[in-house]
């Protein structure tokens, strides 16, 4: 009997404690809805999950896509303020508004910072290579320059960024050096110059070489190639960053291992550095598309099938993609260090306006609403078997 009364005088003080839960978790807001696991704790033993931040997310404007980036990933780059162009447009003239708030964003949430990139043919500003009287610089004039441009921006931000894309894209698919002006004035020199500087200005950072289409034979060898010349003259080269501008066809994904394993074996780091998947179709079938924004193709309607949304099986062939890919990077994460998503959602995404302007892709694991979409749960899943 008195175990009945103790039971009747419970029963309420239990119904409260269950109605006030619910209340907490709704007003807790998206936690009831989202996936309460997030992928950068998940991947956490494994490597960095990483994100590319734009302008308004950097400045906080676009408020919902730093959540997600807050929330699920460990490690940011900037996708365009750190590039030369940007943060030097005129000689000596340095803009550091927006990568100063990049960096304080990173450190405020303990992130790993990554800086992107030193030395680049594309956004390069012209002045770089043009002297007073619009000729083209001598070789060391032009040494000059990238010397004060390394020396002034990792200088800066020493000892709080951890890591930089030092030279980006400069070797072509057929592993030859790419045509460009550092080039042309400095031959392949202006990479080992790079590397030298980048050192002296911070001696603790990471350096890294980063391409795309780095699965093709001749890139994979030319950079191997590159990176070994580099280690026989004591330059310090960490890393090398393979850009992930990946399609439902290419590359194979074998071919992707064999470069990993290739760049793995010259006792540097491997990081996945620009990842994304498009879905649309490519101007260029029978090949990777690559990411030289300088190719690009007119808009036609049938190159832009997805304005309305994924068919069920084209989302299919997304996830299965995604994970092909993921398995790889976990099958090799004592070779990976890092692999960053590059851009936050579908909406802020590059592709959607390249190789053709104009189309709809859907190359993230974020949707334009920021909402996670399935592939999220699927690669948390997956890391966690
Ligand atoms: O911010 C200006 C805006 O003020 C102007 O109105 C508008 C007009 O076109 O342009 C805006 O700048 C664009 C910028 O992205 C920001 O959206 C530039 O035109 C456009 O060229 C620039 O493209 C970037 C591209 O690099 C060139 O810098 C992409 O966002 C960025 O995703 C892409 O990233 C590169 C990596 O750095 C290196 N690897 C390949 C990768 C893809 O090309």
């Amino acid at each position: 009997m008195q175990f009945r009364s103790t039971l009747h005088q419970f029963i309420p003080v239990l119904i409260g404690f269950i109605c006030l839960s619910l209340l907490a978790c709704s007003t807790s807001g998206e936690s009831i809805n989202r996936n309460p696991v997030v992928l950068k704790d998940t991947f956490q033993e494994k490597f960095v999950m990483g994100t590319a931040l734009n302008a308004w997310q950097i400045t906080g404007r676009d408020t919902s896509s730093i959540q997600i980036a807050k929330e699920h990933f460990s490690g940011i780059v900037a996708e365009n303020i750190m590039k030369s162009g940007r943060i030097q447009p005129r000689e000596g003239e340095f803009n550091f508004d927006l990568a100063d708030q990049f960096v304080e964003f990173g450190e405020e949430n303990n992130m790993q910072i990554h800086g992107h990139t030193l030395i680049w043919h594309s956004q390069a500003p012209r002045w770089f290579f043009t002297d007073e009287e619009g000729n083209e610089v001598s070789p060391e004039l032009l040494t000059e320059r990238m010397r004060k441009h390394i020396y002034t921006v990792v200088g800066r931000y020493k000892g709080r960024v951890h890591s930089w894309d030092v030279v980006n894209e400069a070797i072509l698919d057929d592993g030859s050096y790419r045509k460009s002006k550092f080039h042309q004035i400095l031959g392949k020199d202006f990479i080992k110059l790079a590397f030298q500087f980048a050192h002296e200005a911070d001696p603790d950072a990471e350096l890294y070489y980063n391409d795309f289409s780095m699965s093709q034979a001749g890139k994979r060898e030319g950079v191997v190639k590159m990176v070994k010349e580099l280690q026989e003259e004591g330059i310090r080269i960490d890393g090398i960053g393979m850009q992930g501008h990946i399609s439902l066809e290419h590359p194979e994904i074998e071919a992707f291992e064999k470069s990993m394993l290739a760049f793995s074996d010259l006792g540097v780091q491997v990081m996945v550095t620009e990842l994304d998947l498009s879905v649309l179709p490519s101007p260029w079938r029978n090949r990777e598309a690559g990411a030289n924004i300088s190719d690009n193709a007119d808009y036609e309607d049938r190159m832009n099938p997805y304005k309305d949304g994924l068919p069920d099986s084209v989302s299919q062939a997304f996830d299965k993609r995604y994970l092909e890919f993921f398995e790889l990077f976990l099958k090799h994460q004592d070779k990976v260090s890092r692999v960053t998503l590059w851009g936050v959602n579908d909406s802020n995404s590059w592709k959607n306006n390249w190789p053709v302007r104009g189309r709809k892709d859907y190359p993230l694991l974020f949707d334009r609403e920021n909402k996670a979409k399935p592939i999220v749960e699927k690669l948390i899943n997956l890391a966690k078997q």
